[in-house]
């Protein structure tokens, strides 16, 4: 193996320099660019995160405004998109359909790609804008419910929720809708983000790098705790069975879903942050049973971790399904939702691979045979 390591995973393994975005996994806190996520996600918006992760510095108040209008002018879909989520296999799962819609796309620009400066998928917002659009009408067409058009005049949150629900949603919860998908945009080189460097390095277009993100966020162990943690909740039933419910699937050694986290060692900002619209939008609709049971399962866990000497903390999954839930949102989108946020990560990181680009090509450990002599296939 000469000097190479081999760590599982690649944990641990730095794969490349970045500048988009900071983890301080110790102290839980979350940087984008080198500015918080707290202060993000208090005083901005999706779409300015996304001119900031895309052009590496906050707008001018005319910066923004025209990519704004750029990005919003990207929202409606082709009827031939159109037609592919009407025609979409019933039993497909939305992120297939993501991933369909994304590679219709790419064969719908001329791509520049190849090298960084003449690279065109800063320009190509319609990748980030339009998946709003076709999750949103996936909704409805599977609601036996039309297309409805988006609005330019609404941010990219709260026209989400309106073209899912074909009224316009209070401002409360369409500012809570933008704000989670600012908290859901960049994470460093977690599996999906890695991937779409991978394809990315190759020099493939950004459609097909994103595409693959797509695939990789699909997996069970990558999107989707979110949807597990209300399972959960549902399985617990109410607040009486919770400390109960803990002790038996900690004694039978079974993971409490939206608990712990590979890299934060703290509780997740985002998962602080998210707490509060969790809150708010409890008050707002009179329903805390989320608020209450999600309250007291975390004080449940951090009371028995801490008698077993552990720390472990909700992560960003803890409270986002709850929220996405009191939003009116199904569970198997809360997936897809990741998905048209990270969009913007995802594109941030192909640009910078693109910019200092080598194809990535690590080895293997190799363990199997060795020497062997082919035998004819009638011998054998
Ligand atoms: C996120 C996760 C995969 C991180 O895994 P990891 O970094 O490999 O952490 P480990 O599995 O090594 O956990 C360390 C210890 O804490 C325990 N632990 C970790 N997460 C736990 C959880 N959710 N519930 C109960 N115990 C947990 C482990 O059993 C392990 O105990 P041990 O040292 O006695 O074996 C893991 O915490 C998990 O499965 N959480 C639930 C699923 C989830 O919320 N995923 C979304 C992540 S954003």
């Amino acid at each position: 193996m000469g000097d190479a390591t081999y760590a599982k995973g690649l944990e641990g393994v730095i794969a490349a320099e970045s500048e988009i975005c900071l983890i301080n996994g110790a102290e839980g806190k979350l940087y984008y660019r080198g500015y918080s996520i707290e202060d993000l996600a208090k005083s901005s918006t999706f779409e300015e995160i996304t001119y900031l992760l895309l052009y590496e510095k906050l707008p001018t108040e005319s910066e923004l405004s025209s990519f704004q209008n750029k990005m919003r002018k990207s929202r409606p879909i082709d009827t031939v998109v159109q037609n592919m989520i009407t025609q979409f296999p019933e039993k497909g799962s939305p992120m297939e359909l993501l991933q369909s819609v994304i590679t219709y796309l790419s064969s719908t620009v001329s791509h520049t790609i190849h090298h960084s400066d003449k690279c065109n998928c800063r320009d190509t917002l319609h990748q980030i804008a339009q998946l709003a659009t076709v999750l949103a009408m996936y909704q409805r067409v599977r609601e036996g419910k039309s297309y409805v058009a988006p609005r330019e005049d609404l941010s990219h949150g709260a026209n989400f929720l309106y073209m899912m629900r074909g009224e316009e949603p209070d401002p409360a919860e369409g500012a809570i809708m933008d704000k989670c998908l600012i908290l859901h945009a960049e994470h460093g080189f977690n599996a999906s983000t890695f991937t779409a460097r991978v394809v990315a390095s190759t020099l493939s277009t950004c459609y097909c790098s994103i595409s693959a993100a797509v695939g990789a966020l699909y997996g069970s162990l990558h999107g989707g705790a979110n949807e597990r943690v209300l399972d959960m909740v549902d399985a617990i039933g109410s607040l009486d069975n919770v400390e109960s419910w803990i002790d038996k699937a900690m004694a039978e050694h079974k993971k409490v879903m939206g608990i712990g986290h590979r890299v934060y060692k703290a509780k997740d900002p985002r998962a602080t942050v998210i707490e509060e619209y969790l809150k708010t939008l409890s008050e707002n609709k009179g329903d805390s049973f989320y608020l209450d049971m999600l309250t007291k399962i975390e004080a449940t866990v951090n009371d028995r971790m801490k008698a077993e000497g552990k720390l472990l903390f909700p992560n960003v999954d803890f409270f986002s399904g709850a929220v996405y839930s009191l939003l009116g949102i199904p569970r198997d989108l809360f997936t897809p939702i990741f998905a048209i946020s990270r969009v913007s990560g995802w594109l941030t990181h192909i640009l910078e691979q693109r910019k200092d680009n080598r194809i990535y090509r690590p080895k293997c450990l190799y363990e199997g045979p060795q020497g062997q002599s082919f035998v004819p296939i009638e011998d054998r």
